[in-house]
């Protein structure tokens, strides 16, 4: 059976560079696949036998609990996209958020570079006019003040967090830009309020199934399941793993969402300082492919994917 809305939508193999793309060659491509079938390094089983007795931070415990070809196509497609990057020159800047120490893991935040907030801006003035309402729930980001900034005058940022929220509030009065903010737990009813005919929804949820959908159901609660409206979904499509990104479109589908646009590797999050050194101590012990350059084995940003939604009537 396949999901009727969702064909825009790739595969596994089609997310991943060192699969899809000519930047790898073919035997470099039979040397990451022998990676893959190789039973998993001792070292590694013992890794992951630690992180399950340990249990830290909710992303690593993740990636140790892959499936091993899984974690090996991620490092490399991470890899990959980094080196695209910075041969690029495409970033240059760190985070929006002016405060590091600020960032509260306990609700998964993770805040974009300053690009990739604009880059987001670019496409809300594609898809709306300046005075259409936005909402962006969740903004660690600080995306509502990049909109704000750009000349939208109808911007609300949702977040469960009353410092994001506090943030945001005393960015907008310094700058002096017209920004909602509203404190909320989106599992929660939205005030009757802030309930409106939102023409785009900015979400960068949890990256797993529950998390997509606990923000896209936030996103209907605060239209009530408008038809029409816009949802800028970030997402690591490959966190979800192979069973994940195949449920994925059903999922869409369910929800009567059309996938408009994708855009593989659209935003870029600085990797924690604390994170940098494990990934490189881990990519260097355990990925050892000619694939992964000595900036791969310790790679400095994170890069999502961006989904663009439209709900279809019910
Ligand atoms: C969900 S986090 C980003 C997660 C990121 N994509 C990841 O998986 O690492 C984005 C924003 O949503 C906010 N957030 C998390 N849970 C929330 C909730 N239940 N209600 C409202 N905002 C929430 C966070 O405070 C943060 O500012």
């Amino acid at each position: 059976m396949e999901a009727s809305y969702q064909s825009l939508l790739p595969n596994w193999e089609r997310n991943c560079l060192h699969i899809c793309s000519d930047l790898v060659s073919e035997k470099d491509k039979q040397e990451i696949e022998k990676l893959k079938k190789k039973s998993p390094p001792f070292s590694f089983k013992l890794l992951r036998f630690i992180v399950n007795l340990v249990r830290p931070e909710y992303t690593i415990q993740k990636f140790i609990g892959c499936p091993w070809e899984d974690i090996v196509d991620i490092v490399h497609d991470q890899t990959l996209r980094n080196e695209l990057i910075l041969s690029e020159s495409k970033i240059g800047d760190s985070t929006s958020f002016s405060v590091n120490s600020h960032i509260n893991r306990k609700h998964n935040q993770q805040p974009c570079t300053l690009s990739t907030a604009r880059k987001r801006v670019e496409q809300a003035k594609n898809l709306c006019s300046k005075s259409d309402p936005i909402l962006v729930l969740g903004d660690d980001d600080l995306i509502g003040i990049e909109l704000a900034k750009a000349g939208f005058t109808n911007v609300c940022s949702v977040d469960i967090d009353p410092l994001i929220c506090k943030n945001l509030k005393s960015l907008a009065k310094e700058l002096d830009l017209p920004l909602k903010t509203l404190i909320h737990d989106i599992r929660e009813t939205p005030p009757k309020e802030f309930i409106q005919d939102y023409r785009l929804v900015f979400i960068d949820p949890m990256y797993s199934l529950d998390g997509i959908k606990m923000f896209l159901e936030g996103a209907f609660a605060f239209t009530e399941n408008r038809e029409g409206t816009l949802i800028f979904l970030s997402l690591h499509l490959m966190s979800l793993l192979r069973s994940g990104i195949d449920k994925l479109p059903f999922i869409l589908d369910g929800y009567k969402l059309t996938v408009l646009n994708h855009i593989s590797g659209f935003n870029t999050y600085p990797i924690p300082y604390r994170l940098w050194f494990l990934i490189k101590l881990f990519n260097r012990r355990f990925m050892r492919t000619r694939t992964m350059s000595s900036a791969g084995y310790m790679f400095r940003f994170f890069l999502s994917d961006a989904i663009l939604l439209k709900k279809e009537s019910a």
